[in-house]
This record gives C-alpha cells, sequence and structure tokens, in this order.
C-alpha cells in the first residue's frame, strides 16, 4: 500500500476508501498555501491508487475548514506575488479543476465549522453529507470581500438564486439541515451517525462498474452548461467510452442476466460485478 506523507493532509486507506483529511486542526484547517500543495498532491495520487475506489474529503479535529487562512494565504503573500501565484493556482487546482474532473467518486463530509473558500471544495466533491450541527457560513461578506476564486460561481450553480444571494450578501451561518434544505449538500445525519452514513454511500458507489460510474457523474456535471446539440454529441460520445473502457461490459452482462437469467432487475439493483462468463470473454479475444 503507498505511504502518503503530508505536514497540512493526512490520508488512511481502508477497505478501498481513501479518506483525506485537512490537517491543521489547532487552526480549524484553515487553508494555508502548504495544505494546498499537501491536497492537491494527495489527490493526485489517490486518482491512481489502486487500492482506492472512493474518495472522502474531510477535516481533522471537528471541523471541515474555517477558509482560507488570513494570515498565511491572504497578509502574508500581499507582498509575494509569485508565491501568491503559486498557491491560488494549486488551491484552485484541488479544490475545483481536479475534483470536478475526477476519475473517482468524492464525497465531502463536512463536521463543524464549513466557511468561505472551503464551499469549493465542498462543492467539488461529487456528493456532500453533513453532521446536522456543522455551521456553514459564506462569510466573506463580513470582512470587505467577495466569495472569490470560484466560490459565488460554484454556490450560484449549486443553489437557487435566491437562496444563494441570502446567504452571500448576509453571511449568516446555517445548520447542516438548511443546508441539506437549500440543496448544498446531500444529507444531514446526527453528528455520531456521520461517519457510519458516507461509509455507506461509498460502499454503495464501490458495488457500480467504475468506467460507468465515471462516465456517468461526468455526463451530470458537464452537460448543465452545454446547449442541446452538445450535449446530444457529448453524451453520445461519452457512451462510446464506456463501451471501450468498461472492464465489466456492464450493458452486455446486465442485459445477460434482465433477460436470460432473470437473475436481476436493474430498477433496485446494480448488476452483480465480475459476474461475466469468462467463455464470453475468450470468445470476444
Ligand atoms: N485564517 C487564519 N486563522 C484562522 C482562521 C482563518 N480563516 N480561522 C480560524 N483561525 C485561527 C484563529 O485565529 C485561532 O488561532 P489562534 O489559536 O492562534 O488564536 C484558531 O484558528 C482557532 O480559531 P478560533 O476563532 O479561536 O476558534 P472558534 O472555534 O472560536 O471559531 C471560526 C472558529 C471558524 C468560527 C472563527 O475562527 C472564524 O470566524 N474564522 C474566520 C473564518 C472566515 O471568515 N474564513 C473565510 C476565509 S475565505
Amino acid at each position: 500500500m503507498a505511504e502518503y506523507k503530508y505536514e497540512c493532509a493526512k490520508v488512511r486507506i481502508r477497505d478501498g476508501i481513501g479518506w483525506l483529511t485537512m490537517n491543521r486542526p489547532d487552526k480549524r484547517n484553515a487553508m494555508s498555501p502548504q495544505l494546498h500543495y499537501d491536497m492537491d498532491d494527495a489527490l493526485a495520487r489517490l486518482e491512481v491508487d489502486e487500492d482506492v475506489r472512493v474518495v472522502v474529503v474531510g477535516g481533522e479535529g471537528g471541523n471541515f475548514s474555517a477558509g482560507q487562512d488570513l494570515q498565511k494565504f491572504f497578509r502574508d503573500l500581499e507582498r509575494n506575488p509569485g508565491e501568491r501565484k503559486k498557491a491560488a493556482a494549486a488551491a484552485n487546482r484541488w479544490r475545483w479543476d481536479r475534483l470536478l474532473n475526477y476519475d473517482k467518486p468524492t464525497i465531502a463530509m463536512i463536521q463543524g465549522f464549513c466557511v468561505g473558500g472551503a464551499f469549493m471544495q465542498l462543492l467539488g466533491c461529487d456528493f456532500a453529507i453533513a453532521a446536522e450541527d456543522a455551521t456553514f457560513s459564506l462569510s466573506e461578506v463580513n470582512w470587505g470581500i467577495l466569495p472569490g476564486a470560484l466560490v459565488s460561481k460554484v454556490v450560484a450553480d449549486a443553489v437557487l438564486p435566491r437562496h444563494a444571494l441570502y446567504y452571500a450578501c448576509l453571511g449568516e451561518p446555517f445548520d447542516g439541515k438548511e443546508a441539506t434544505r437549500i440543496g448544498m449538500i446531500n444529507s444531514a445525519v446526527p453528528a455520531d451517525k456521520l461517519e457510519d452514513t458516507v461509509t455507506d454511500l461509498a460502499e454503495r458507489l464501490m458495488k457500480k462498474s467504475p468506467a460507468v460510474l465515471r462516465a456517468t457523474k461526468h455526463a451530470i456535471r458537464h452537460v448543465r452548461t452545454m446547449d442541446v446539440p452538445q450535449a446530444y454529441d457529448y453524451l453520445a460520445a461519452k457512451g462510446q467510452a464506456i463501451k471501450a473502457g468498461d472492464k465489466e461490459d456492464s450493458y452486455n452482462t446486465g442485459l445477460r442476466q434482465f433477460l436470460d437469467e432473470k437473475s436481476y432487475k436493474p430498477t433496485y439493483e446494480p448488476f452483480k460485478l465480475g459476474t461475466l462468463l469468462t467463455d464470453q470473454r475468450t470468445a470476444k479475444k
């Protein structure tokens, strides 16, 4: 199993799940340049780690993240434009570019504070589950800046405009239940059930064909910004890509299990991974 050692990030791999946490608990996981470099590297490596099927992004010490580090990311870098550029590029890359296009499903697990710049990785992940008593806040308005980098955009894209305007303009905190109501996250659960709920979601995702899941999540995330002709074209191309890359040959396996063996109903459950008849495979070669 690969070794991951970082100053400001932690990786634990268990039963196919890569648990990746921001690790500056004393500072409520406020994001320093080093934290961005570490998270960026860890995500890149987890994406190709064969022991990992799903990545969970969370925070150490009972908090998700208090947003950008106001000292180390902002004030200290004001007179160092070179380092500022480098840190901002890493920050945007892992929180959005990598997560948006990630080959494996990603889940944000939120407890404690999730503030400001942390909304990027919250919404960069494919799924998000929070503790009911988590505290979300777009605090920027309270200290004279905009929700910057891509925060304003990803929030405006994720929830209805009324909710985006309300919380961005007032900066008022809201809890996990409210985050669910406005569509910012998938669900909120009692804090003591959070890890089990996230594990259960990861296990259900791991029962799907990785290639089909990858194409499906990319399709859902990317069609939003396409017009109808582009979407037809893109989805047809993705369909072809699944056929080329799907080791489980899900389409033929599913048809066989439903039509011939009558062993499952796709409305309720996935086809059984790894049950493709070996002679079918051999016949194809
Ligand atoms: N940047 C830099 N340091 C931060 C920070 C941030 N965003 N958020 C917290 N910290 C530091 C505090 O300065 C404090 O450091 P210290 O122990 O050296 O004094 C430590 O983390 C603990 O924070 P504290 O405020 O004592 O904890 P709390 O639990 O009472 O409150 C928050 C937590 C997150 C509500 C509060 O720290 C806060 O409002 N932080 C700013 C969040 C923000 O606006 N982020 C937007 C950035 S885009």
